[in-house]
């Protein structure tokens, strides 16, 4: 995408963007390329591109761009155009109250998931100062066990997933959250290699019909990896699979969480009560899709 540069006005050219232009050609070549909406983005780009904080960039919106900051906008630009996320451009993001680090070959923790943290702090609302244990299974980014640690001052965690660079980045994010020294990574298929049991069960699976994801959009097809993202032929998989062994991963009391595809919500209520769980409630991402089911095991009396 190409951007005037400084110095171009020195030798009779153009005299050198200011930032308010560069964001109007960022958010033209970003439409351009099917992006709608881009203001964000654009603004985003160039922030990482100049180092200004949001308030610097709105204080002084017609500074020129130096030539470097141009060239580094400009690249940036062209990654999103060719369907880069932001957060993946910038190499983080921010989940809950924490800046997270984004990480190749791992899913980019989304907003819709602070709803799953939200029902879980509301479900152990009257134990928030307890040693809670919490499991966290398919931990990704580390995103929901980082959030819940930071919230639950007393709480530990077993943090699983089946990826070896999710666990690098799990490990990455609690460090970067200072929250390492209550939270331990395993790698490994869900609860497979644990006896242990946990007060909180918290998981957010692969849940993408394997024939949807072909259809999905540029930014999560070409950008999430797939083993975080198949749910396999009807999208269930993994909730079968997690569901069908958490009743001996249960301590007295516990509570287990599911977020959930936004037509799904049904089904993982009716796979829970199959199993013996009651369900505790059901709650709507910001989007008023059904997301996030919370259950407790109550199987039937002899
Ligand atoms: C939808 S992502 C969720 C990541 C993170 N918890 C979040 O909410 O952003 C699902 C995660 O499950 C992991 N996963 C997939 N199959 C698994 C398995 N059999 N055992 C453990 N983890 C698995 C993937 O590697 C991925 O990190």
């Amino acid at each position: 995408m190409p951007l005037s540069v400084e110095g171009e006005a020195a030798t009779g050219g153009k005299p050198p963007l200011t930032r308010a232009e560069a964001i109007a050609i960022v958010v033209d070549c970003l439409g351009a390329a099917g992006i709608g909406d881009a203001q964000e983005d654009a603004r985003l780009l160039l922030r990482a591109a100049t180092g200004l904080t949001r308030l610097e960039l709105a204080l002084a919106p017609r500074a020129p761009l130096s030539k470097e900051e141009a060239g580094a906008l400009s690249h940036y630009a062209a990654r999103r155009a060719a369907r880069e996320p932001v957060s993946r451009i910038l190499g983080e993001r921010g989940f809950w109250t924490l800046d997270l680090a984004v990480a190749r070959d791992v899913l980019d923790p989304r907003p819709d998931t602070e709803t799953l943290v939200e029902t879980a702090l509301a479900c152990v609302a009257d134990r928030r100062d307890a040693p809670l244990s919490i499991l966290d299974l398919g931990a990704g980014s580390g995103a929901i066990v980082c959030a819940l640690l930071s919230e639950l001052p007393a709480a530990r965690a077993v943090a699983v997933d089946l990826s070896e660079q999710a666990c690098r980045a799990t490990g990455a994010n609690l460090a970067r959250c200072g929250l390492s020294d209550r939270a331990s990574v395993l790698r490994g298929r869900w609860a497979e290699a644990l006896q242990a049991r946990f007060d909180l069960i918290v998981s957010n699976p692969p849940y993408v019909r394997s024939g949807d994801i072909a259809e999905l959009e540029p930014e999560v097809r070409l950008h999430d990896p797939a083993l975080a993202l198949d749910g396999g032929a009807d999208g269930f998989d993994c909730y079968r699979e997690i569901i069908g062994d958490a009743p001996r991963l249960l301590a007295d009391d516990a509570v287990s969480i599911f977020e959930v595809g936004f037509d799904q919500a049904a089904g993982v209520a009716e796979l829970l009560r199959t199993k013996g769980f009651e369900i505790e409630r059901v709650a709507r991402d910001i989007g008023g899709h059904e997301r996030v089911v919370a259950a407790r095991f109550s199987p039937p009396r002899p």
